[in-house]
């Protein structure tokens, strides 16, 4: 029996490799997925997959797909859970899953297993996925039947086996890592009274170091997309990546929320999403130009659609297509340029234009004009109001 392990170089799938080989008795094939994470976290990788006793370690490349293909759609089609969260984590999963299954099937694996505790989302986007794309191989959770819930248990568990680990006893926070977010969980944000501490945020300057003078960003969209910085033609991934180095430094992209997770509990965690918090910010004021207010409304239940689907790991789904489809057709005319401002971790869209703007300063203005006549609002507001005048009536007529 073969399976492959989404194998992090951490200490729980660490400690994965030697107990599927013990408890299924099982070749486990090491399965590393670059989204991003940052050499930090890549260096070494293979070596201690093999220290850990797996047969081969394969890492693979997913960094330029990540950001044009799960994390632009999902930008295209706003979405937003629960009104903060830009989604770091969940976009990545369906990415991961796919390049694992692609794997298990070049070296004929029987099985898949990941690292992803019983009490997460995670567990739910990678299984939800991988049975999509691969219903024939069987799923091994081993954090759903071992009985090691501590760090220490698992060292210990490693130093039996006489496998090196560089992991402590006393890591405080679980982070998740990629090209577009980090999210920060445990410690002490699990009371949510408790502010966080600076050392949760490792990425963003902190908003009261960051620079005093205010820096400003041009965004080039077209349809919907991210195409230039700075008026710098770039592929999407370079685009995040430029606008991740501006953000940061100005402490821009740091959210603390406590979410609904989707096995029922509430959980606290504090993310950082610079160059991603300025991107939305330029979609939306593309937006606010080009969208008339029907359209604009029914993007924002696109979005939010979008975000529960995306949250939830129904990633290769029909519903999917179907409201990706509606996003791209609205982002049909989501093109034009957005200057930004970046200030002690504020970001707001400051100059903004569009070929297909629907803003007419010659109808909006406060000053005279000539082409809206201001006569016809009031036939237009007795027939907007129309049913409330009929029912108000009927009202006076049944007191009398
Ligand atoms: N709560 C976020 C989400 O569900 C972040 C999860 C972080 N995952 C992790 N394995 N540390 O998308
Ligand atoms: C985990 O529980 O494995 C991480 C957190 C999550 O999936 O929500």
């Amino acid at each position: 029996k073969k399976v492959v392990l989404a194998y992090s170089g951490g200490l729980d799938t660490s400690a994965i490799v030697p107990w599927l080989k013990e408890n299924y008795g099982c070749e486990v094939v090491a399965f590393v997925a670059d989204v991003g994470q940052g050499e930090e976290e890549l260096q070494g990788v293979e070596e201690k997959a093999l220290a850990s006793g797996a047969s081969e370690c394969h890492i693979v490349d997913l960094k330029a797909e990540l950001v044009s293909d799960y994390i632009y759609p999902t930008l295209q089609s706003g979405a937003i859970y629960e009104g903060t969260y830009l989604l770091g984590t969940s976009m990545a999963r369906p990415i991961i899953a796919k390049a694992q299954v692609e794997i298990a099937r070049k070296v004929g694996a029987d099985a898949l297993s990941h690292g992803c505790t019983g009490k997460g989302n995670d567990q739910v986007r990678f299984e939800s996925c991988f049975a999509a794309l691969a219903p024939d191989l069987e799923v091994i959770a081993p954090w759903r039947e071992w009985s090691l819930s501590s760090r220490e248990s698992l060292l210990d568990y490693l130093a039996e086996r006489n496998i090196p680990c560089a992991a402590s006893a006393t890591k405080i926070y679980s982070r998740d890592a990629n090209a577009w977010h980090i999210s920060h969980e445990g410690g002490e944000l699990e009371d949510p009274w408790n502010q966080p501490s600076e050392q949760v945020w490792t990425w963003t300057a902190s908003p009261e170091q960051a620079p005093d003078e205010a820096e400003l960003v041009s965004v080039q969209i077209e349809a919907g997309q991210v195409v230039a910085v700075n008026g710098q033609n770039l592929s999407p991934y370079h685009c995040l990546l430029t606008l991740n180095e501006i953000a940061a430094k100005h402490g821009v992209g740091r959210i603390d929320i406590v979410e609904n997770r989707l096995v029922g509990m509430k959980s606290r965690g504090c993310y950082e999403t610079p160059g991603g918090t300025v991107m939305v910010a330029a979609l939306q004021a593309i937006d606010e130009l080009v969208l008339d207010k029907a359209s604009r409304k029914w993007k924002e239940t696109v979005a939010n659609e979008f975000a529960h689907l995306v949250y939830d790991g129904r990633w290769f789904t029909p519903l999917k297509d179907s409201l990706l489809a509606a996003a791209q057709s609205l982002a049909q005319v989501a093109s034009g340029e957005v200057v930004l401002k970046l200030y002690k971790g504020q970001v707001s869209a400051v100059q903004k234009r569009s070929v297909n703007s629907l803003y007419s300063e010659a109808f909006a203005t406060f000053g005279e004009d000539d082409v809206y006549d201001q006569s016809h609002a009031e036939g237009f507001i007795r027939l907007f109001s129309l049913s409330s005048r009929i029912a108000a009536l009927n009202k006076q007529k049944s007191v009398k």
